[in-house]
């Protein structure tokens, strides 16, 4: 008789269908101890939640999340609202006992991020935030190649993450849907929503940043907010372009940005070490590009591994070689090794702490973009 792990979701947009799926899925992919049950989903249209609930198979729901949280028959508690709730919703679920999944960014900002860290490990409780693509196979099988040493030294680290879906200056900002063009509910624009996870994988391969330097820009000024109905001031970055220098003594750049026409989810990253180059396309993302130095001359060039299978991460659990999986199986990855770590006391990865640490970077590279200034990472540890 397998324990029962009971789910509270608060939030049933893009990310609560996501985590929804991959809870759905994951006791008949990966052999658990535990078995996920849908007990409850929480958002505060009545209506809208229980047909929610109806068409997910969750048993209940629930329209304030501090009934959500307060309820005893729930282990964790999943957060996939909007950024500025966060931390008042971790600290109540930390306060109440229960393990918390937690969307990315952790915080709208580093001191909030810190509460929240300080809550979950002063409570004991289990603890993780979905920065999801750590867990596209081919991006976990890059992690292996560069800790096997196949890469060698490393001198570079290159991401973007492009989209072009804020250009028109008529589209208004803040409510649902648009939540993320207000500064209030997203902490930032570019770089809490689209750098933070692009930072995420690079801390992950890479190891941490020591100092950034960056610009940012709110091409349109002014909108419309959808709740005061009034034009508003525009607060969050629209694009935002950072250097970084590394511990490991790299060199890296990334952007980012919602102005780049003809880009929907362009998210890359290339590294370059002494002996191997490595680089991944969001677009692609079952495919790994490798080139090796090491390689006969003739046939020396850039391989295009179709990471699919039995070796590769997380492949065994799926299909037969040769057949990839997509972007919801990184979630369906997540919640696996997230109760693997329940079982095994080996948390799972990014914990709150580890994510303070993306936090600590990006308001670094706020900060920077401001000042016009080189500036240090704040205390993460
Ligand atoms: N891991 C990823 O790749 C990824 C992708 C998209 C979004 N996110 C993150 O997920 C979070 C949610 O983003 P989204 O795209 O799902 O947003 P969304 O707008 O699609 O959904 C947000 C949900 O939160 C609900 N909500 C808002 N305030 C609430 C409250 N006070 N009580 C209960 N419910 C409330 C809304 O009704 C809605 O259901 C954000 O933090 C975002 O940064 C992560």
């Amino acid at each position: 008789m397998k324990k029962s792990l009971r789910i509270g979701l608060i939030g049933y947009g893009f990310m609560g269908r996501a985590h929804s799926n991959a809870y759905a899925k994951v006791n008949h992919f990966f052999p658990l101890e535990h078995q996920v049950v849908l007990k409850s989903v929480c958002a505060r249209d009545e209506a809208k939640v229980k047909a929610f609930a109806d068409n997910w198979g969750y048993e209940s729901f629930e329209t304030d999340w501090r009934k959500l949280i307060a309820r005893e028959d729930i282990d964790v508690i999943d957060i996939a609202t909007p950024n500025n709730t966060h931390a008042e919703m971790a600290l109540a679920a930390a306060k109440a006992g229960k393990m918390i999944l937690c969307e990315k960014p952790l915080s709208m900002n580093g001191p909030e991020g810190r509460k929240m860290v300080a809550a979950v490990e002063k409570a004991g409780v289990a603890n993780m935030v979905w920065y999801n693509y750590r867990r596209v196979p081919a991006v976990t099988l890059a992690k292996q190649l560069i800790d096997e040493g196949r890469l060698g030294r490393i001198f570079h680290y290159r991401a973007k993450f492009l989209q072009d879906w804020t250009i028109n200056p008529e589209l208004p900002q803040g409510g649902a849907g648009l939540w993320r063009l207000d500064v209030k509910a997203a902490g930032s624009g570019v770089t809490g929503d689209l750098l933070a996870h692009c930072i995420d994988t690079a801390v992950w391969l890479n190891g941490g940043v020591s100092r950034v330097s960056a610009m940012t820009e709110t091409f349109v000024k002014e909108r419309q907010h959808n709740l005061s109905g009034k034009v508003e001031k525009v607060g969050i970055d629209d694009a935002c372009a950072f250097l970084a220098r590394f511990q490991n003594g790299s060199l890296a750049t990334f952007e980012s940005t919602r102005y780049a026409r003809g880009h929907k989810a362009l998210y890359t990253f290339e590294i370059n070490g002494e002996n191997a180059s490595i680089s991944w396309d969001l677009h692609d993302l079952h495919r790994l590009q490798y080139f090796d130095h090491r390689d006969q001359g003739t046939t020396r060039g850039w391989r295009s591994i179709h990471v699919s299978d039995g070796d590769h991460p997380y492949m065994k659990n799926w299909w037969v070689p040769g057949l990839q999986i997509g972007y919801e199986h990184s979630f369906v990855h997540q919640v696996a090794d997230f109760i693997q770590g329940i079982e095994t006391g080996k948390p799972a990865r990014p914990t709150f702490r580890d994510a303070l640490e993306t936090q600590m970077i990006c308001d670094a590279v706020l900060k920077s973009g401001k000042t016009h200034k080189w500036e240090k990472i704040g205390k993460f540890k």
